[in-house]
């Protein structure tokens, strides 16, 4: 377990505003009202949602079938489109309203109505039909934060493709690796992207992942986005543009069973090898589009801004799919926060009048950190709603969140949820609870959390913590992983029964019934937000030819939640002053080519040997103490080597 959860307790509430209670679209009656439908009837409460939110083809009449549990299935015998729900429902109310509203970090500016989107994704749809990709066919997008990204994937769901989004900042090793696990034909990529100033070189990533196998892909579209060259090669590569010319701007959606896999995507586990996420059509949808009106309270004049990269699922749910479902104004914008200072995202809230601020808290601590001088120089006033997301949010970081960017009147959604769950689980309903700093609040209606201890006894008592759990299925959880179904039983039903899903979170509950996430609880790392297994970070350095044994920790960071932080046992003798400074830049950047720039350790410490039982076991908890800093009290006489403990935490 994590931190003593007594440190994050605040006893501050934040009642919501009169004004925010006023208008909002649900109020403390509502969720009660809510509450009461979906405690009565869970199956009922989805049900009545879904033919209410969604536009069916036809209609389902069966709403959950639990026949195969835990491969639940919800509104199977339904059809739908998703491309259909998020663009063509919206073109006769609000075709010529603002869809996208995109800035690039070098600051070119994009627009496209409702209208405008629908006909690109038409376009492109079938110019990707016209390379034989099919209903049900895996493509690889491998695009920066561009509208051409949301194009691709809505034109995937529009002909019933499976998309699977790699973000851009994972390497060609990584991209191979999802790209093969897929079986995708078609990739989607650009010539790159700039970022904090610099060029990433996407096609040539993916030319060089191509190279290394991923011979299941037989063509490349390339979104020209840098005008930086590249190769293309004849026969294969083709120009996003020179492909859509002369494309009909009509494309009749792909009606498919609301089971149908809307789109895989990939994310770390406990194990070295990432695994493929897959979501549904309709329940995956449904969830997406609630939510936004829940949790973001959202309506027709908002302009709704998720920082989130469309690589992460939250850059799925509530970027792409979530909002364009509602009929919402969504924000773009590809680029760092702090170019050319800290105030760029004020400033974009400021010029296109955002309403919704959706981040992280590793930005929020960033931005907090290059002081209130920045946010107080620009027009906030349009911002009515704040959000954060990805990692628990340290009371500290919340309160500035509130004070200065939400100049104490402005409610805060923190919202708890994973790859895995598809749309917010826990939140805060901003018009109908008080919310404190640092905790989630209370699980959506609909949503069943347990807290269970180590044997799966739930926990009853508040003040306790334990293991968080969810008792009952839900529209968008994960369907399975893809081409491992065993995995996804092993990994999610089987450590507290099958009757309960593991979060893989702990959690405690105070005296009033808050939920307050302390952590992962397996060997998950939170890097900004970002989720990076142990063991992947272990098997890149363990590919490298000088590296015989690591282990891989986090250390708390003032930014990033979490800094990574290597063990590491060398083939030949352990390096000392120059040396291991030289080969620690290497091994760093060798984590990077295998896995990403996000991957690279912040420190790697050469040792001997690593602290091991006798029974084999790396002893990770004093690792994480010794990684922190911290004065060694554990009992070490159990190890096979106590003599390393001293080697390791005061490295040469
Ligand atoms: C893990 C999921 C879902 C969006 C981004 C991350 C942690 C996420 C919160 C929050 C405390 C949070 C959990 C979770 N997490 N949101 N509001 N408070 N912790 O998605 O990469 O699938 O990671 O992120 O540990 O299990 P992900």
């Amino acid at each position: 377990m994590s931190d003593s959860p007594s440190l994050l307790t605040a006893s501050r509430r934040f009642p919501p505003s009169r004004a925010f209670v006023e208008s909002a679209s649900i109020n403390a009656t509502r969720l009660a009202e809510m509450r009461v439908a979906a405690d009565d009837d869970y199956v009922g409460f989805w049900a009545k949602l879904a033919r209410e939110q969604l536009a069916w083809k036809t209609e389902f009449i069966t709403a959950l079938d639990d026949s195969n549990a835990p491969n639940f299935r919800w509104f199977a015998d339904g059809t739908l489109n998703a491309s259909f729900n998020c663009l063509d429902l919206h073109l006769a109310t609000r075709g010529d309203k603002l869809a996208i509203v995109f800035e690039s970090e070098p600051g070119a500016r994009r627009t496209y109505t409702y209208r405008q989107l629908h006909r690109e994704v038409c376009k492109l749809a079938n110019a990707i039909k016209s390379l034989g990709v099919g209903c049900g066919d895996r493509v690889v997008i491998y695009l920066p934060h561009t509208p051409e990204a949301i194009i691709a994937m809505q034109a995937c769901a529009r002909i019933g493709a499976i998309h699977s989004v790699v973000f851009a900042g994972f390497s060609a090793t990584s991209l191979k690796d999802r790209i093969e696990d897929a079986g995708a034909t078609l990739l989607i990529t650009a010539d790159g992207s700039v970022r904090n100033g610099s060029s990433i070189e996407l096609k040539r990533a993916a030319d060089d992942a191509l190279q290394a196998g991923s011979g299941s892909i037989k063509n490349v579209i390339v979104l020209r986005n840098t005008e930086r060259p590249v190769d293309m090669k004849a026969g294969r590569d083709l120009w996003w543009h020179e492909l859509l010319e002369g494309q009909p701007e009509h494309c009749e959606p792909e009606w498919v069973s609301a089971e149908h896999p809307l789109f895989l995507l990939y994310t770390s586990g406990s194990t070295g090898k990432p695994k493929g996420i897959q979501h549904s059509t309709g329940g995956y949808l449904l969830n997406a589009t609630v939510t936004c009106q829940w949790v973001f309270d959202l309506r027709d004049d908002d302009v709704f801004w998720c920082t989130a990269d469309v690589g992460w699922i939250t850059g799925h749910t509530y970027v792409c799919y979530g909002p364009l479902a509602n009929g919402a104004t969504v924000m773009i914008y590809e680029g760092a926060p702090m170019v050319p200072d800290a105030g760029r995202f004020w400033k974009i809230c400021q010029d296109y009048g955002v309403t919704i601020f959706y981040t992280a808290p590793t930005a929020i601590r960033a931005l907090m950190r290059a002081g209130d001088a920045f946010p107080k120089s620009y027009d906030l006033s349009k911002l009515r709603l704040l959000g954060s997301v990805g990692e628990p949010i340290n009371p500290e970081a919340w309160m500035w969140y509130h004070e200065v960017i939400g100049k104490g009147r402005l409610p805060i959604v923190d919202t708890w949820w994973q790859t895995e769950t598809g749309a917010i689980m826990m939140s805060p309903i901003p018009g109908a609870i008080d919310t404190k700093p640092g905790s989630c609040t209370h699980p959506l209606p609909g949503i069943f959390v347990e807290i269970v201890d180590e044997a799966g006894t739930p926990v009853t008592e508040n003040s306790t913590g334990g293991y968080l759990v969810i008792r009952k299925p839900w529209p968008s959880m994960a369907r399975t992983i893809w081409g491992d179904n065993p995995r996804y039983i092993k990994t999610y039903w089987e450590q507290f029964g099958p009757d309960r899903y593991v979060v893989g979170d702990s959690v405690h509950r105070d005296e009033d019934g808050y939920y307050w996430i302390l952590g992962r609880v397996d060997d998950v790392l939170n890097v900004s937000g970002h989720r990076l297994g142990t063991m992947e970070v272990e098997s890149a350095l363990g590919s490298h030819a000088a590296v015989a044994e690591s282990a891989v920790v986090g250390r708390p960071h003032e930014i990033k939640g979490e800094a990574i932080v290597a063990f590491v046992v060398l083939r030949g003798d352990r390096p000392t002053g120059e040396q291991a400074t030289a080969l620690s830049k290497q091994l760093r950047d060798h984590v990077g080519m295998q896995i990403g720039a996000i991957a690279k350790p912040d420190e790697i410490r050469f040792t001997d040997s690593l602290p091991k039982t006798r029974s084999g076991k790396i002893m990770r908890r004093l690792l994480r103490s010794i990684a922190k800093g911290e004065t060694v009290t554990q009992d070490v006489s159990t190890l096979e080597n106590p003599n390393i403990v001293e080697q390791l935490a005061y490295p040469a």
